[in-house]
């Protein structure tokens, strides 16, 4: 009895053993097979993490110490480039500056990433990170970029000549400058648009557009003087109520992005640090179509009005701002009758109308350029009737809507052709190549490749409308806004606003928007 349960202890301890050996045999076994993969999963992370790290490095030392430039060279011909916006910023970055010389005229010495332009009226990007002085470009080019901050005012298409100058636009500079003249062999007009006011009487005096960085620094001040006043002691219910009135004027992808934006600002921070004021704020957005948002998917409308009803805002459609007064504004209801409402703040973004420089182009070919609302193009971008001269952007008519996408495109088409032209006029031996003739015997005609419309609508939502195959997908919703968010990082103009604007986003988690009034 004794023996056989030794014995079949010694036989439980043999095969206790056996089955340790067979355990750490397999997995001796198995290891092998994991680990390669394992390493070479972390070797790919490491290798990517480390090309990731050393290539944004060498962006950021490259950026920091352009190399030398070439100077003009009196050889080669003078191409004058209007404007800082998207469509002549992206033509800039794409031309070959070996080819021409390169005069750049804007009275804006940045380049302004618009559609984040909403974003800083209430302080959820700070204004800095949409903005990339032109001459962090210019310096990069391989031969030297001249840049004057100065609007051109006229043109004299036969002798090639541009008025420029220099407008009083700080606090430094104590009126406008006398005129100056320069010459041109080539022109590109990328002038953009101005605010359209439709004559309604008032707006220009009360009113704060949403077109320009000043402008959205205007209206995050105003926003803050109404809130501060209301708060003042001794207010009438009925003024309080006139303060805290803040009205949207246009129901294009401005003014809903404005009021999604301005909708934020009271719901995350003006509720928390003006707790009985912010109950009584009013958002109001007013339209004079039968809806909002005319250019989206009917479904992307009905989606943005029931998320702007959720978040009580006042949207009235068919109703018409017909004059804005200093306290209130008129407008005409959908039954024909007039109604004063008093307001605090009021934005005006009724869309875009030619600026006056476009009018004097116009001015000069007045047989062809018959369109009031910018200069008629050609399929190769050239200015109808002009010669030398092309036009991008808003201010080109060319049958695309004033996108930013059109722009950019149009910038960029522009720059190739003209970079491939010089360079097959080179290699061919003419030095004196007529690249504007060129162009139409040498090149496909321009055609614009839409990329879809975006939109913020507030409360972390955003709406997409998006080209797929021969259709359109809408979406909208919490998960469109995060591909807003990276649409729009992965666009902005460098690495340096890209990683401001994302600083920024996390610095509004964190902190909340900042309130104080500058
Ligand atoms: P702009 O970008 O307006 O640039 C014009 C340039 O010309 C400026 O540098 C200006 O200073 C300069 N200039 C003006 N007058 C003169 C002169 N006399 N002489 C020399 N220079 C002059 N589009 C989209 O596709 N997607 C969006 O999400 C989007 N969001 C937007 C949000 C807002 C708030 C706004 C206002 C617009 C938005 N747009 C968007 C439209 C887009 O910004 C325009 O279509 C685009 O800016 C047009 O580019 P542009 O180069 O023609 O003109
Ligand atoms: P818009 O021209 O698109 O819209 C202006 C709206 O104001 C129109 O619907 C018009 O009916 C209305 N309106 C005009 N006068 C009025 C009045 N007196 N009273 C009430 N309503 C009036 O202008 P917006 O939004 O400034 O856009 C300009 C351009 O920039 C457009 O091409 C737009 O597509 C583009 N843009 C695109 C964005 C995006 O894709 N996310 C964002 C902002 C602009």
């Amino acid at each position: 009895m004794f023996s056989a349960a030794r014995a079949s202890t010694r036989l439980s301890r043999v095969a206790a053993s056996y089955a340790q050996r067979m355990a750490m045999s397999t997995l001796k076994e198995e290891a092998p097979k994991r680990t390669p993969r394992l390493r070479k999963l972390k070797r790919v992370i490491y290798g990517t993490a480390l090309v990731g790290a050393t290539y944004t490095g060498w962006s950021m030392y490259r950026n920091r110490n352009p190399a030398e430039q070439m100077a003009f060279d009196p050889s080669k011909k003078t191409l004058v480039l209007l404007g800082t916006g998207w469509g002549s910023t992206t033509m800039l970055k794409n031309l070959d500056t070996d080819n021409y010389n390169v005069v750049v005229v804007s009275p804006r010495n940045y380049f302004l990433f618009t559609p984040l332009l909403p974003s800083c009226t209430v302080g959820t990007i700070e204004n800095r990170s949409i903005m990339e002085p032109v001459r962090l470009l210019m310096r990069h080019k391989s031969r030297e970029v001249k840049f004057y901050e100065a609007e051109c005012t006229d043109i004299d298409a036969e002798r090639k000549e541009l008025t420029l100058v220099r407008r009083a636009n700080s606090e430094d500079s104590k009126g406008d400058q006398e005129p100056v003249k320069i010459n041109y062999d080539y022109l590109v007009v990328g002038v953009g648009g101005t605010v359209n006011t439709f004559g309604t009487p008032g707006v220009e005096e009360n009113a704060c557009f949403l077109k320009e960085m000043g402008d959205a620094r205007k209206i995050r001040r105003r926003l803050m003087d109404s809130i501060e006043s209301a708060a003042f002691a001794d207010v009438s219910d009925a003024e309080r109520d006139r303060l805290l009135h803040m009205v949207v004027v246009g129901g294009g992808p401005t003014g809903i992005e404005y009021a999604g934006e301005l909708h934020d600002f009271l719901q995350d921070d003006l509720s928390q640090w003006y707790p009985e004021l912010a109950k009584k704020i009013q958002i109001t957005l007013i339209e004079a179509l039968p809806n909002v948002l005319p250019a989206f998917d009917k479904k992307l409308i009905d989606y943005t009005q029931s998320t702007f009803k959720e978040n009580q805002i006042t949207i009235l459609t068919r109703t018409m701002v017909k004059e804005v007064k200093e306290k209130s504004f008129i407008v005409q209801n959908p039954d024909g009758t007039r109604s004063d409402i008093p307001y605090g703040l009021l934005v005006w973004a009724t869309g875009i109308k030619a600026q006056p420089v476009v009018d004097r182009i116009r001015a000069q070919f007045a047989q062809v350029q018959t369109n009031g609302r910018g200069l008629l193009v050609d399929e190769y971008l050239r200015v109808k009737g002009a010669r030398d001269i092309w036009a991008v952007g808003d201010c080109a008519l060319s049958g695309y809507a004033p996108l930013a996408q059109v722009a950019s495109q149009q910038g960029k088409w522009l720059a190739r052709r003209l970079n491939s032209l010089a360079t097959q006029a080179v290699r061919e031996g003419k030095t004196d190549a007529d690249v504007f003739s060129l162009i139409e015997e040498k090149s496909r005609p321009f055609k614009y490749s839409s990329q879809g419309s975006l939109a913020y609508i507030g409360s972390e939502k955003a709406i997409a409308d998006l080209p797929f195959f021969n259709r359109n997908i809408t979406a909208g919703g919490v998960a469109t806004f995060w591909f807003w968010k990276s649409a729009y990082v992965n666009e902005l103009f460098s690495l340096r606003n890209s990683t401001l604007v994302v600083s920024d986003w996390v610095k509004r988690f964190f902190f909340g928007r900042d309130i104080s009034r500058e």
